[in-house]
Parts: structure tokens; C-alpha cells; sequence
């Protein structure tokens, strides 16, 4: 395992980061502990999470991953030798998160209010890396490459950033991150982190796999010239690089299986691009899952890969994907393969 700066604060993280939404859902309590003593042990130092997880959000089961990683923050007593990420929802839907609100917004209140549920639930004093789900503003967030404008109000950012400010000064955070973000959004969080004197932001964590670079379009040199981390989020597109949905197969537990809502992957020259990369590793004797990890890992502005896995073999192969190195062969082929088919599964 490598480790590498989280943005500018002097604190390394894994190359792969345990992303734990299945917790709750697809995995029991049991699992979830099994699968962080595994990865702590290959050397993972990051586990990644939300206060909306488990996936598909609901209101029956929320809180319910960060439980079970309270659980076993609670059981191993290794506070301080890992690192807690965790999100407050952005702007939607979500009502059930919150007491009384007809919206999930990121007001200074609603951000206090989702931070003090998800330490109850952490079992732990403090966060050491508060993300930002998705924006506050209105836009299309987990579909389409071309920004589309959306009219609509939303919290100045320096009033998200002064709330998130606070939990700093309290102790209650380590280091704030963004999710889901656009060059724009990046860009006014440090500006007004600078101008105000507030947390700047060390980390985005966005999708990144061989359906979706679209991070390298303005992004990636934000990442470069700013050390904001990208944590790169759905190395394997929910399972698809793995090879496990070609030609129609439906794996009785898998996400598609039971939930069916996988239709970023299921659209345009997407099926046709997922064959291409799938049928490239195997050609290279390379296992499709291993390889997409080991891309993900390998590119310059990618600090951490946030896998995720439902069983303790995915999990092997994933850790032991993380470790690969690509040949120049391999490498140019997925180029050829990212010429032939460009994202198209934004
Ligand atoms: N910020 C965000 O909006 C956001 C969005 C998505 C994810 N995330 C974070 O990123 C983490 C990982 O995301 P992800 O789960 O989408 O990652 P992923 O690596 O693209 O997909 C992981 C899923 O693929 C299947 N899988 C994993 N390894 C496999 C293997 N070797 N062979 C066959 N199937 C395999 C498993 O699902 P099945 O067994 O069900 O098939 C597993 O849960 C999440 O837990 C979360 O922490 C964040």
C-alpha cells in the first residue's frame, strides 16, 4: 500500500480508500467489521461514508453504515490510527434526515444538525474528513457530461464554509472535502476559504472509472495546482468493469440484482465501452476488476481509489488490484479504448 498527502495537511492516506455504503444493506454488521479488519491490515487508513448511506437511501435504514463503523471504531480501539470520512446530504429530497425540514439543504443549521446525528452514529468525537455530498445550488448532479444550467437560490458559499468553519474551531472536524463538484464550485469553495479566512477545502471526491474520466477534462488540474485530492469514487462503475453483467448475466446479490437502479452504466455506447475495457483485460490476462483499479490508482492526480465490495473475495481482488502496475501495452490500449468511447457514462 502507498500513501499519499490529503490535500495540503500534511496527513497521508491509503492509495485505496474501504468505501462502506453496502454496510446495512448488502452486508450485515458482521461483514462490514470482517471487511474493515481486512483492509486495516493491508494497510487502509481511510473509510469513506454518509450520513444517507446505506444504499438506496432510505428512511428505515438511515444512519445504519455509520452505526456499524461506530461499532467498530468502539470494538478495535484504533481511533487515531485511521481516518473517518463521512457527507451531509446536499441539496434534495431526503426529508427523513432531518427533524423538521421540507428540504435537505446546507444551511449552517441543517449542516450542525446532520453533523451532530452522524458523531452519534460514528460513535467518535470527531470527523476527520467532512465532505459535502453533492451542491446546495440546483444543478444535474450523476447524469450528463455538459453543464445545464439550473435557476434557482442557494446558500452563499461562504456561509457553508463558515458553518463547516466552525465544527473546525470545535474540534467536531479535521479537514472539510467537497463531493460532486464542478471546476466552478471547486474553485469559489478556495476562494472564499482565502477570502474569509475559512477551511479550505483538502479533497473532492468524484466518480472516476474508464466510462467516466470526464474529471480530467477541468478538474484534474485543479487537483494539480490547488492539492485538492481527488478520492476517486466508483473505480469499477458499481460492478460493471468487473466483467460480472456481460452478456446479459445477473448475479442473484448483486446491485443490479436487487436494486436495478444502474442506468448511468446502461445508456449509449456505455454497454459497448464496458465490453471493450473488459475484453482488454482479459486479453492481457489481466482480471477486469484488477485492472480498472490499478488504472484508477495509477493516474498522478487520483490520492485515493474508494473501493467497495460485498463479499471478502471482491474485497481481496480489489485490495490486490490496487497493488498492480499497468504495462505500457495495457496503458495504451485503455487509451485507445478512452479515444474510441469518451465517457460515456458521465
Ligand atoms: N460521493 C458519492 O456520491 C459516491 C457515489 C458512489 C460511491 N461513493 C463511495 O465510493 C464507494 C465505492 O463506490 P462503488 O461501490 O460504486 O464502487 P465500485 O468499485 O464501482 O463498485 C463496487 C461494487 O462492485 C461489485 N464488486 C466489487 N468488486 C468486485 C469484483 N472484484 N468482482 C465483481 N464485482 C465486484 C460489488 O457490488 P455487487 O456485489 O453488489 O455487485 C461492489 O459493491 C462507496 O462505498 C462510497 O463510499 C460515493
Amino acid at each position: 500500500m502507498d500513501y499519499r498527502e490529503l490535500g495540503r495537511t500534511g496527513v497521508n492516506i491509503s492509495s485505496l480508500c474501504l468505501g462502506t455504503m453496502t454496510f446495512g444493506q448488502q452486508n450485515s454488521e458482521a461483514e462490514g467489521h470482517a471487511q474493515m479488519d481486512y483492509a486495516f491490515d493491508r494497510g487502509i487508513n481511510i473509510f469513506d461514508a454518509s450520513e444517507i448511506y446505506p444504499i438506496p437511501p432510505r428512511a428505515e435504514t438511515k444512519g445504519r453504515t455509520e452505526s456499524i463503523i461506530g461499532t467498530w471504531l468502539a470494538a478495535r480501539n484504533r481511533r487515531d490510527k485511521v481516518l473517518i470520512a463521512t457527507k451531509v446530504a446536499g441539496r434534495g429530497k431526503m426529508t427523513w434526515l432531518r427533524k423538521d425540514e421540507t428540504a435537505t439543504r446546507q444551511s449552517p443549521a441543517q449542516i450542525t444538525e446532520a453533523v451532530e446525528a452522524s458523531l452519534k452514529h460514528l460513535n467518535t468525537d470527531y470527523i476527520d474528513l467532512y465532505q459535502l455530498h453533492w451542491p446546495d445550488r440546483p444543478m444535474r448532479i450523476f447524469e450528463g457530461l455538459d453543464y445545464l444550467h439550473l435557476e434557482g437560490d442557494s446558500h452563499p458559499i461562504h456561509d457553508i464554509l463558515g458553518a463547516l468553519g466552525k465544527l473546525v474551531a470545535d474540534g467536531k472536524v479535521r479537514f472539510v472535502g467537497l463531493s460532486n463538484e464542478t471546476p466552478w464550485g471547486t474553485m469559489s469553495f478556495l476562494k472564499a476559504a482565502e477570502q474569509h479566512g475559512l477551511p479550505r477545502p483538502v479533497s473532492i471526491q468524484n466518480a472516476y472509472n474508464f466510462v467516466n474520466r470526464s474529471f480530467e477534462i477541468g478538474l484534474s488540474e485543479i487537483s494539480y495546482r490547488e492539492q485538492v485530492s481527488l478520492l476517486a469514487y466508483s473505480p469499477l462503475g458499481q460492478g460493471y468493469l468487473s466483467g460480472k453483467y456481460e452478456e446479459g448475466a445477473l448475479p442473484a446479490g448483486s446491485r443490479k440484482a436487487l436494486f436495478d437502479r444502474l442506468g448511468r452504466y446502461e445508456q449509449g455506447n456505455g454497454p459497448k465501452a464496458i465490453s471493450t475495457y473488459v475484453a482488454l483485460a482479459r486479453r492481457h490476462g489481466l482480471d477486469p476488476a484488477q485492472m480498472a483499479i490499478a488504472f484508477a490508482v495509477s493516474r498522478p492526480f487520483v490520492t485515493s481509489t474508494i473501493i467497495g465490495a460485498t463479499t471478502m473475495d471482491q474485497l481481496k481482488t480489489d485490495i490486490a488490484g490496487g497493488e498492480l502496475k499497468l504495462s505500457e501495452a495495457v496503458l495504451a490500449d485503455i487509451e485507445q479504448a478512452h479515444l474510441d468511447y469518451p465517457n460515456p457514462c458521465p
